[in-house]
């Protein structure tokens, strides 16, 4: 099991006997990210949905993104979209609740459908899951008939149950090479324009947008090439960071290390020092020492890895959070386990398609 997912200091917050407790321990954790008022009136909401959960036998997973007096308080893991649906496979728990946006919950639902899936905030979408439907997955197959579809895990369960394969952030070179070996040159790759690009750059592949002028399959030498075969969906997140960013921190700070999340445009993935998924960023941090870092992703996630590694330098360029996921509170997580509210429900039929699309995932790893 990943590293991250074991946090003695987080174990002690879930087992506090009191709200005192849970506070002086959450002021242990959280007091270089969080304002104290903040804390005192969150420790109440988190010591209430650590009780509620054992009574419940309910297990709570955190995306990376999570709000810092979330994340460190009442998840029982933490991760990337790979590793919590691994772990929603997995889980005996009667109820998951999925402090994370909606394609995430649906994910736990479809990888394990007998237990009751729920999302605390019922509008925590996705900019990217929205840029697609199963219809336009529909029209692909009939304009290039035979080849295989990839979508990111960041996509809606109809979209899924269309899917071949399923991919993450972390696995997405790795099911592109998976398909190229079995002799599939051609790719269709849905739906983050910035990721496929970036896959595209890694793997040596050439790409492709449907209804774009100039894109073709042929090279310079007129022969077919492998191709991956996009979509125009973006992070509206990621979409906004830019090289100029980065050139302006290491003009102030040359020794910063530059992390960028393959949502990002190619331009600042390679112009950044490392690229990869939450988890991967979240364990560079850790593991390599440097004297700061700028992490171009989601805000949050910044302020939980210096929660955890007070010695670590983090820099922000945020001034924006996710707004999906920043719509998952510690309040409506109480509710959400109160009310057994919004409890994720899909067709069989979508579930039986979708779930093989990530089981072909998960097989690939
Ligand atoms: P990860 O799988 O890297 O956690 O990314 C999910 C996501 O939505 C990033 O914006
Ligand atoms: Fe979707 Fe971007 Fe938010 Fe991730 S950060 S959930 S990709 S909108």
């Amino acid at each position: 099991m990943a590293r991250h997912f074991k946090d003695n200091m987080i174990d002690q917050i879930q087992n506090a006997a009191s709200i005192e407790e849970t506070l002086a321990l959450m002021r242990r954790r959280l007091s270089n990210v969080v304002p104290d008022f903040e804390l005192s009136y969150k420790a109440e909401l988190a010591f209430k949905i650590n009780q509620l959960k054992r009574k419940l036998h309910a297990v709570i997973l955190a995306h990376n993104y999570m709000e810092p007096a979330l994340y460190h308080t009442v998840s029982d893991y933490r991760g990337d979209s790979l590793e919590l649906a691994r772990i929603s496979a997995k889980t005996d728990a009667d109820i998951i609740v999925f402090c994370g946006v909606r394609f995430m919950a649906e994910t736990a639902k479809i990888l394990n459908p007998t237990r009751q899936v729920l999302l605390p905030a019922q509008k925590a979408g996705c900019s990217l899951a929205a840029s697609i439907t199963a219809n336009d997955v529909r029209q692909l197959k009939a304009r290039y008939p035979g080849v295989p579809v990839v979508s990111y895990v960041n996509t809606y369960a109809d979209v899924k149950a269309e899917t071949d394969i399923c991919c993450t952030s972390s696995n997405a070179a790795k099911v592109v090479k998976y398909l190229n070996s079995r002799g599939h040159e051609r790719v269709i790759f849905l739906p983050d324009e910035y990721l496929a690009k970036n896959v595209a750059a890694e793997t040596g592949i050439h790409i492709i947008f449907p209804g774009l002028p100039g894109t073709s399959f042929m090279n310079q030498a007129g022969n077919f090439e492998r191709a991956l075969i996009g979509w125009r969906g973006r992070c509206e997140v990621h979409e906004k960071f830019t090289v100029e960013d980065i050139e302006n921190v290491r003009r102030q700070f040359p020794d910063t290390v530059v992390l960028a999340h393959p949502e990002c445009s190619p331009e600042v993935v390679k112009a950044s020092d490392f690229s990869g998924s939450t988890k991967a960023m979240i364990d560079y941090v850790k593991n390599v020492s440097a004297p700061r870092y700028l992490l171009l992703t989601e805000c949050a996630m910044g302020d939980n890895i210096a929660a955890e590694n007070p010695e670590r330098e983090m820099l922000r360029l945020c001034s924006v959070r996710c707004p999906h996921m920043n719509l998952i509170t510690l309040e409506d997580t109480l509710a959400s386990l109160e009310k057994r509210q919004y409890e994720i429900t899909l067709p069989d039929d979508i579930i039986k398609r979708a779930r093989a699309s990530l089981d072909r995932m998960l097989e690939i790893g």
